[in-house]
């Protein structure tokens, strides 16, 4: 088969990450296309840094170009599920950011269009490929600890993101729980029957004033009978806290965060360790390019993307059940949403 050629709908943060994986590390493609209304100068030298032939602002561009096989959706949330559908209309296999919509009906409308068309669709949960969480799940998976019990996710970011972006975000429960809501499935091999939520405005008043929460205790029934609980803040001052544990009836597996080294100093003040990789684009680089190279492999060796719609779809039902939760202070079952 020919290199896969790709169009980048988005040329934001997340844009730069696929960019860069796809122009340093995915060997069977290359990207031809980078659209994004706001480009400037800085963008278009980046993307050109990265080989890429052609900027646009609009994307219709890549999404009318018969020579675009695949398309990767980095764009504002708001725009995940319209440019899908046209994405897949148009023939292109899609590459979707989380989350794919707010609205179920929105997500169950991009499933009816991809029906019976073949493409390939990947939603962007990065986590999965991390090479924590994937040894993790593999131990569990592998019944290294018995019958799964209790799963416990920990994920604090460093920094909490600006009231604007807290605004549009879809609050914090579809924006970041939303990896964890993922991560609970992946590690528990099945999904979620009941959500339940403890939350406050504990970090930055103006996220309240936003409408939003920034630090949450959610409690999770699983369907093979195990109890999850993530929690989540929206500051760590001492970094990016990305934990999990799982116990099991034959034991327990664990992972810890990642830093830079792990030289561990030792004089008359104390022991002291590196503190954890900064955020999301120093922990997970190598995972994004791990889940860039897989979507391709996919469309090169025609096989299923690790990640399908219906799994971009359950973290979304998780996060309304655990707004609602919150909203009416009980535990939401999945079955109530959508
Ligand atoms: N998987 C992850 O870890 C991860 C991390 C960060 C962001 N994200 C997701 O990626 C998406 C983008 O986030 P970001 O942090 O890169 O935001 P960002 O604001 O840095 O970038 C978004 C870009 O999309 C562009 N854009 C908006 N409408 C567009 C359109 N119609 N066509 C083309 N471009 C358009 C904007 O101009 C902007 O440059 C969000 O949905 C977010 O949830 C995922």
């Amino acid at each position: 088969m020919n290199m896969i050629k790709v169009g980048i709908i988005g040329a934001g943060r997340i844009g730069k990450v696929h960019m860069t994986s796809i122009s340093t590390r995915v060997k069977d493609a290359v990207i031809k296309t980078v659209a994004d209304p706001f480009l400037n100068e800085e963008t278009i030298a980046f993307a050109k840094s990265m080989g890429v032939e052609h900027t646009t602002k609009d994307y219709h561009e890549i999404i009318n170009d018969p020579e675009i096989d695949a398309v990767l959706i980095c764009s504002s949330t708001d725009t995940h599920s319209p440019i899908s559908i046209e994405a897949i209309k148009a023939g292109k296999h899609v590459f979707c950011e989380k989350p794919i919509d707010h609205d179920v009906a929105r997500i169950k409308e991009v499933m009816e269009a991809l029906k019976g068309t073949g493409l390939k669709y990947q939603v962007g949960f990065n986590r999965r490929f991390d090479h924590n969480f994937e040894a993790l799940q593999k131990a569990v998976a592998e019944g290294k600890v018995g019958k799964p019990e209790i799963i416990k996710i920990t994920s604090r970011d460093p920094e909490p993101p600006s009231p604007e972006y807290v605004k549009v975000s879809g609050g914090m429960f579809l924006d970041m729980t939303i990896h964890d809501f993922d991560m609970v499935r992946f590690l528990a091999g099945c999904d979620a029957t009941e959500v339940y939520v403890e939350a406050a405005n504990l970090v930055d008043p103006a996220i309240g004033e936003a409408g939003d929460v920034d630090t949450a205790v959610i409690t999770l029934k699983m369907e093979n009978g195990a109890i999850a609980v993530i929690d989540n803040c929206r500051r760590a001052a001492y970094g990016y806290d990305q934990r999990a544990e799982v116990f099991g009836s034959e034991g327990m597996a664990a992972i810890d965060n990642d830093s830079q080294s792990l030289t561990k100093i030792s004089n008359a003040q104390g022991v002291t360790g590196e503190k954890p990789l900064f955020f999301f684009l120093e922990r997970y680089m190598d995972a994004y390019g791990k889940e860039v190279s897989e979507f391709i492999k996919a469309i090169v060796e025609g096989k299923d993307t690790p990640l399908g719609v219906e799994d971009g779809l359950k973290p979304v039902l998780m996060g309304l059940a655990a707004k609602k939760s919150l909203e009416e202070h009980r535990p939401v079952k999945i079955s109530e949403i959508g």
